[in-house]
């Protein structure tokens, strides 16, 4: 059984993550425009594993006999200057959604709800790797000077992610 305040905290957090599934959607939209195909399929599938994190979250909630109560999701921007703009935004996020998975954690600490605890463990690792794999875009469009034939080479790399539904462990 949950906590009021653990209950509280966790449908919170499954605003943040339905908030980034719509953020990299809204980011996927815009590099299709701007013709960008293969960091648009990144950035879908980033929206896809959002989801799948939210439906972690949704599902746990409510087998800890819990109640899911959404919220109102924020407009997404649309527009960015450059797709280092939006990576360096996509990091900026997933630090923030970092810091919201810690202080879940910790609450659950305090709480004593090592169930809870368990269960976030492997956010805790999830999101190690989602801010090192977007890291490792950033460095890769630092080298990249404009939109020359090294961004059209990255992009096609891009193109190459495919969504593997997460599996929790
Ligand atoms: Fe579900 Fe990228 O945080």
């Amino acid at each position: 059984m949950l906590s009021e305040k653990m209950q509280k905290a966790l449908n919170e957090h499954l605003d943040r993550e339905m908030f980034s599934s719509y953020l990299y959607l809204s980011m996927s939209a815009y590099c299709a425009k701007d013709n960008l195909k293969g960091f648009s399929n990144w950035l879908k599938i980033q929206y896809q594993e959002e989801m799948a994190h939210f439906d972690f979250i949704y599902d746990y909630i409510l087998k800890r006999f819990g109640t899911v109560e959404l919220g109102a999701i924020e407009k997404p921007k649309k527009v960015w200057n450059d797709i280092r703009e939006l990576f360096n935004e996509v990091l900026e996020h997933e630090r923030f959604i970092s810091k919201s998975i810690n202080n879940l954690v910790s609450l659950a600490k305090e709480e004593k709800d090592f169930t809870t605890d368990t269960f976030l463990g492997w956010f805790v690792g999830e999101q190690a790797e989602e801010e090192s794999n977007v890291d490792e875009v950033i460095g890769n469009l630092s080298f990249i000077d404009g939109r020359g034939p090294a961004l059209l080479m990255l992009d096609r790399e891009m193109a190459t992610r495919v969504f593997v539904a997460p599996i929790l462990a």
